[in-house]
């Protein structure tokens, strides 16, 4: 509910409130963002002093109390003396890096406003509501709209900011932050997730210390190294208790998140693209539109905060069939199995080994097309291999489908090898600079997404291998960073419009796909998760979660992923041992376990799976049917966290009327002479009886604070799970 009384916008949520006010001088002062509270003007809370070396507006007189550098902003500016972080640095015509924003209008509108060209939350006039306030800078004329998208259910605030040059001159836009937050104490710890390639979005938390810290990505992609979701929470806040703040970026491209702890003691938070290489022209009349940031405050600590973010995400960001009316399929990946090595008759006896056992979908990975044996050459030229597959996909799908298979496939539609037909006609299509060697990685360079032209000949050759076969299903790869970033069809004042650019133009490509081919499930992918952020959800509600398929690894990957990300967004599969990547060997029922918290599959050589094997697989396929509801629509608990606990590791998928429940867990390597394990749950009604495994019941109070009891699991990497039915 948006409430609003002389100028202060008071914006509630079913637990939170955020307000903000516009003041005497117009200045956007944020004034509250935590638990709910009613509709005071809580600019009371806000304390003035004369301090040093704190400058004052001119319109402020003599009243040297009164200083930017010291107001909670709500949008903070550049050169008017505030000196924290500025949510916007823009340089005027005159040279000048001054933007003085101050108090225009405001606008409400039923339902949540969308972004041209940009993911975002969309929700319906009773599902959300829209406030906009524009501020303007009478100088320049610079205006910039805040957009702010209310989802009361879900504790969801949506912000993003529209800059518009009113003015007579052109302007460079050098920073335009999606949200920027400003908290009255920095006693706060700061959670990022971090990582590197096969090892993605490890859990990280440090308390807030003097200065900026910040995270982010300059390789024009969301990155394997950090995400664009990061926490804030009191120090004393877990998983049940405490005041926790979670935001989210909706952007695959170079980002940044930084937060700023005060001299005073304030903490500012920011967040939007990187500001790195990021240089945007505004012509007279021209607007620019930043991406979407998202937040949920949780009073009650990170998992309730965790539920607000997949419910929402499941049924405001997320979209087609796949969203709810399909289940996702469960498929076999040849990757693993084969790599580049496969043939058509390799590819039936995997799918002829997958059917018997439950298996959906045969998903066809790299290597089907052009010249490519390797990674070293074929990328963009997007025809199949009658080598490998005499007849194309007319030939094979038909085979596959007669198993009573569907078929996906693999693409990484916005690269291109030197080695490829592509490249020797259009050596101009890749980002490059002309009269330097291009950086190459996995040698390959990527196409110029900034272009149309480059983009529509993409699509016409995908759209030609789309239709020539019933696919269902492609895995949307990118497997390097952006270098070179350079584009042949801009002149030299707009090449740092380019990594902004690319990313606009993977998001027309990819909805292009979601409108043309609306039944087309399309998982993302970036060398495993390389490109895992809410942007991507928006278009493809799976990703492939990491290139480590190791269970035990994995345990990790997805403790980070799940702050933010729902479980069915998490494409998971069971591969074969020695695992590939560690070398570790887990038991298969462990492997099932692990990866059915997901968006489920296989990646191994089927046809090679002896009686026993298929018969575990059988069952666990079984297992992830019956228990699909509540794994992907459910509220998923963290029971314990990998960083802490290398004993074992615990979760739990609970339905949302709490009457049914699954419970995980997975034992690390095996030692003597273990202790018992008395396992606490979370997310049960503690007044419902639950009967566990069909077996002994017991109250719902008991096993949240008392616990239940774990039998003894010997041997590397055990597993077991519980079904909780309520009596
Ligand atoms: C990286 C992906 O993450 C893998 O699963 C596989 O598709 C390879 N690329 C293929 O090149």
């Amino acid at each position: 509910m948006i409430h609003i009384e002389n100028n202060v916008f008071t914006l509630h949520t079913r637990r939170t409130t955020y307000q903000f006010k516009a003041d005497e001088h117009g200045v956007l002062l944020h004034t509250y963002y935590g638990a709910r509270v009613g509709n005071d003007d809580l600019s009371c809370l806000i304390q003035l002093a004369d301090r040093g070396f704190a400058p004052n507006p001119y319109d402020a007189g003599t009243n040297r109390w009164y200083s930017l550098n010291t107001l909670p902003q709500e949008y903070s500016t550049c050169g008017v003396g505030d000196y924290r972080m500025p949510a916007i640095i823009a340089e005027n015509a005159d040279g000048s890096h001054i933007v003085d924003l101050r108090f225009e209008r405001f606008e409400t509108r039923p339902g949540k406003y969308a972004l041209d060209g940009l993911p975002a939350f969309y929700g319906g006039s009773s599902e959300a509501e829209t406030l906009i306030i524009t501020l303007h800078d009478s100088t320049t004329r610079l205006t910039v709209e805040l957009y702010y998208g209310v989802f009361e259910e879900f504790d969801l605030i949506c912000r993003a900011a529209r800059i518009i040059n009113r003015g007579s001159a052109p302007v460079r836009l050098l920073r335009a932050s999606s949200a920027c937050l400003d908290f009255p104490s920095d006693a706060l710890d700061w959670i990022t997730f971090d990582g590197r390639h096969i090892m993605e979005r490890e859990f990280s938390r440090t308390p807030l210390r003097p200065g900026v810290q910040n995270i982010g990505s300059v390789r024009g992609t969301s990155s394997h190294q950090h995400n664009p979701f990061v926490m804030l929470c009191e120090h004393s806040a877990d998983e049940d208790h405490g005041l926790c703040f979670g935001m989210a970026l909706l952007y695959s491209g170079s980002f940044e998140a930084a937060v700023e702890s005060n001299p005073f003691h304030d903490a500012r938070f920011a967040i939007g693209i990187s500001p790195h290489h990021f240089c945007w022209l505004l012509a007279p009349g021209e607007a620019f539109t930043t991406p979407e940031a998202a937040m949920v405050c949780s009073p009650t600590g990170f998992a309730a905060m965790t539920h607000c973010w997949h419910r929402a995400i499941r049924t405001h960001l997320f979209r087609g069939p796949y969203q709810f009316e399909r289940r996702r399929p469960l498929l076999v990946n040849n990757w693993e199995a084969t790599m580049f090595d496969f043939d058509a008759e390799k590819l039936v006896s995997i799918a002829r080994a997958a059917a018997p056992l439950g298996i959906d979908m045969l998903v066809m990975d790299d290597g089907w097309f052009g010249t490519r044996c390797d990674d070293l050459g074929g990328l963009g030229d997007w025809t199949v291999n009658e080598n490998k597959l005499p007849g194309g996909l007319e030939a094979l799908v038909p085979r596959i489908r007669a198993l009573g298979m569907d078929f996906g496939l693999w693409i990484e539609p916005e690269m291109v090898s030197e080695d490829s037909e592509l490249y020797r006609q259009h050596p101009d299509w890749a980002l490059r600079v002309p009269n330097r060697p291009p950086t190459l990685g996995r040698s390959q360079l990527v196409l110029d997404y900034t272009r149309k032209d480059v983009r529509d000949a993409i699509y016409a050759a995908l759209c030609k291998v789309l239709r020539s076969a019933d696919i269902r299903y492609i895995k949307w790869d990118f497997n390097r960073s952006l270098s070179d970033v350079w584009s042949a069809a801009l002149p030299a004042d707009r090449q740092g419009e380019v990594y902004h650019r690319y990313i606009l133009g993977l998001y027309e490509m990819l909805e292009r796909f979601h409108q043309d081919f609306p039944d087309l499930l399309i998982e993302g992918c970036s060398g495993g998760g390389g490109r895992f952020d809410a942007g991507m959800l928006y278009y493809t509600p799976q990703i492939w979660c990491s290139d480590n398929t190791d269970a035990i690894d994995r345990l990790r990957i997805h403790y980070g992923t799940s702050f933010c990300y729902p479980v069915s967004s998490m494409g998971s599969h069971v591969s074969a041992v020695p695992n590939e990547q560690t070398h570790r060997i887990t038991p298969l029922e462990t492997r099932g376990i692990v990866a059915m918290s997901g968006a489920f599959g296989y990646e191994l050589d089927l046809s090679q799976a002896t009686d026993a094997e298929k018969a575990i697989m059988t069952r666990q396929n079984a297992d992830y049917r019956k228990y699909y509801d509540l794994i992907h629509n459910g509220d998923y608990y963290r029971l314990t966290s990998p960083f802490e606990n290398d004993r074992y590791t615990a979760w739990a998928h609970v339905s949302a009327d709490k009457r049914e429940a699954l419970v995980s867990l997975v034992m690390g390597a095996s030692r003597a002479a273990l202790p018992f394990i008395t396992l606490r749950l979370r997310g049960l009604d503690e007044s419902l009886r639950y009967r566990v495994n069909g077996q002994q019941s017991y109250l719902g109070s008991t096993l949240i604070h008392a616990g239940c009891p774990i039998p003894m699991l010997m041997g590397d990497y055990r597993s077991l799970q519980l079904h909780l039915v309520a009596e």
